[in-house]
């Protein structure tokens, strides 16, 4: 890294940029927050400022504060630069105006007539058999679309760029050219039949390139660069034939684009191999607002539409969604059909949100089972008139009534907004049964002595209280030293139970109100062990004895007063 681009991180505050898109608190000498870059509820995301860097312990996403920018924005290095400059108010580095792009794509574009110039030769012989016999592709389709093969030992890249005299380390730093663990310099792609990916100015940027046999990756695509990041380029893309078409056709893969745009839907284009972004979707938003993604019937295929669900809820758009039943893609579906059969089961195409709603429900047997997996599906919206649509969706796939799965979604927004407040504020946790156990047996040696007499029978505890005692129990009695061998969840609350505290003028009277409590549990449980066996025993006499003994129980329970309370 230069000098310069140094000295200007090292004037940018990273926290302060960061904060700018997450909110941050202060932990010892760093920041934390909820990761921006994956979906969680305890943050595992963190800023540190001498060092300059941010990392998530959840996801991995790493890197220093341009880093950042580039990948929350989506844009590119350079572009990343100013706005970290911006943000921060200091002077962006000199960044010489760009005189290589013209070489690089000039350079590329050799490459790609090389690349199909070697298909057509003797070289190419097994790739063209594989692209006309295997792929059902004609001579003249591989021509219009460029298509190329790069030979076993290639040299195409090399004897490429000798021609228009660009060194060999600029071809290792666009990642052409690779170095070998030996030290050999070899080229990226090898024995691969080529795909050369165009940007919206129509200069080709990447390739990507397919192995013919069971090589694996089956798909390698350019290393990304200044002038090509898979997040902002769509395969085969043409405007005008979007917006004469009315709409766009989206789909997965190279070779599904290819088969649309023989069978005449030149509108249609692919993203390679991620998921949908928010610079796709302006992209395309630039010529229509509709849009149709023809998925791979897999569940990664689904998947990757359900997750393009947060950028699509902010835009005014058109959404539908179309999934062969007798196909695995497009690709396929044009093997076996023609054209018009695309037009007839284009009728099926579903509304995106009907889809999204349908996906997030799943298996419909249990509707309340279903409801809870789509209120987490839909937690992030926001937007009340999307929210009010996406219940009428669900209770009308469910069949019930709209107030009922309100009603169930309601239940746990309330309960999740609880569990965050006990979260986040230390004095605002309510201590339940559980928690005084734990505090109690942490409180002194004589009270721990007590309370353990009462806490024989573990399964009435929780796991947490349960966890508090095998730590105990293994001698460590120090409340600091006991946070360490703890989950971190664990850990959370156990550090809120001894911020809180109970007064010591309290204590006694704690005590005694855990153990009444712990007796009154035991006591349930044992009616309920007995109750159980009542219920699935046929033998008369056992069953009169269990019920005296049930009965006795519960009066029992009744005279500690525990029969309506939990
Ligand atoms: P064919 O088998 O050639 O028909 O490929 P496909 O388009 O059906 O491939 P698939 O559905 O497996 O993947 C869809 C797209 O994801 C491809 O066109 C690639 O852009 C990308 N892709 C697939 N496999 C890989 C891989 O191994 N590595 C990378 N980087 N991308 C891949
Ligand atoms: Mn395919």
């Amino acid at each position: 890294m230069s000098k310069e681009l140094e000295d200007f991180k090292s004037k940018c505050d990273i926290a302060k940029v960061v904060s700018h898109y997450v909110s941050l608190e202060k932990v010892g000498s760093n920041y934390r927050g909820l990761c921006p870059f994956h979906e969680e509820k305890t943050p595992s995301f963190y800023v540190n400022v001498d060092k300059g860097f941010f990392h998530c312990f959840g996801c991995g996403a790493s890197g220093d504060v341009i880093e950042f920018v580039k990948r929350i924005e989506n844009i590119s290095f350079v572009e990343a630069v100013q706005k970290v400059a911006e943000l921060c108010g200091v002077e962006p580095p000199l960044m010489s105006k760009d005189t290589f792009y013209l070489k690089y794509v000039s350079l590329m574009e050799l490459i790609a007539s090389n690349y199909a110039k070697v298909l057509f030769s003797v070289r190419g012989d097994e790739a063209l058999k594989y692209l006309i016999k295997v792929r059902g592709l004609s001579k003249d389709e591989i021509k219009k679309f460029s298509l190329g093969y790069a030979p076993i030992n290639s040299d195409v890249v090399r004897k490429s760029a000798k021609e228009l005299k660009i060194d060999e380390n600029t071809l290792i730093k666009n990642g052409l050219l690779i170095r070998t663990k030996s030290g050999r310099l070899i080229e990226f792609f090898r024995n691969r039949v080529i795909f050369p990916v165009k940007n919206s100015s129509g200069r080709i940027i990447a390739f990507g390139g397919r192995s013919m046999g069971d090589d694996e990756p089956k798909y390698l695509n350019s290393s990304e660069n200044k002038y090509f990041s898979k997040s902002k380029v769509l395969y085969l893309f043409n405007k005008k034939k979007v917006r004469d078409a009315g709409f766009a056709i989206i789909c997965e893969g190279y070779m599904d684009a290819i088969a649309f745009h023989k069978n005449g839907f030149e509108n249609a284009c692919a993203l390679l191999g991620t998921g949908l972004t928010k610079n796709h979707v302006d992209m395309l938003k630039s010529v229509t607002n509709n849009f149709l993604f023809v998925l791979d019937s897999d569940k990664a295929g689904v998947n990757a539409m359900k997750r393009a669900s947060k950028i699509l809820a902010t835009e005014e758009i058109n959404v539908k969604v179309l999934l062969f039943d007798d196909a695995k893609d497009p690709d396929e579906f044009f093997s076996k059909h023609s054209k018009d059969d695309f037009i007839r089961v284009l009728k099926n195409a579903t509304d995106y949100w009907e889809f999204y709603v349908q996906r997030s429900l799943g298996e419909i047997g249990d509707p309340v089972k279903a409801i809870l997996r789509l209120k987490s599906s839909i937690s992030w919206v926001t937007s009340t008139v999307l929210r009010r649509q996406l219940i009428s969706k669900a209770a009308r796939i469910l069949m019930i009534d709209e107030k009922d799965v309100m009603y169930e979604l309601q239940n746990s927004v309330k309960e999740s907004k609880k569990k965050k407040k006990t979260l986040n504020r230390v004095e605002d946790i309510k201590m339940n049964l559980d928690d005084y156990i734990v505090y109690l047996l942490f409180y002194s040696e004589d009270m721990r002595e007590r309370i353990k007499k009462h806490l024989d029978d573990v399964s009435v505890i929780s796991p947490f209280a349960k966890k508090a005692m095998d730590i105990v129990n293994s001698g460590v009695t120090q409340a600091q030293e006991a946070l360490k061998m703890m989950s971190r969840e664990d850990g959370e609350r156990f550090f809120q139970i001894f911020t809180k505290g109970i007064p010591d003028s309290n204590i006694e009277r704690v005590y005694k109100l855990c153990i009444s409590k712990l007796e009154e549990r035991k006591l349930k449980h044992r009616i309920e062990k007995v109750e159980r066996e009542m219920v699935s025993t046929s033998d008369h006499e056992l069953k009169a004895k269990l019920i005296k003994e049930a009965m006795e129980l519960r009066s029992l329970l009744k005279k500690k007063g525990g029969a309506s309370r939990g």
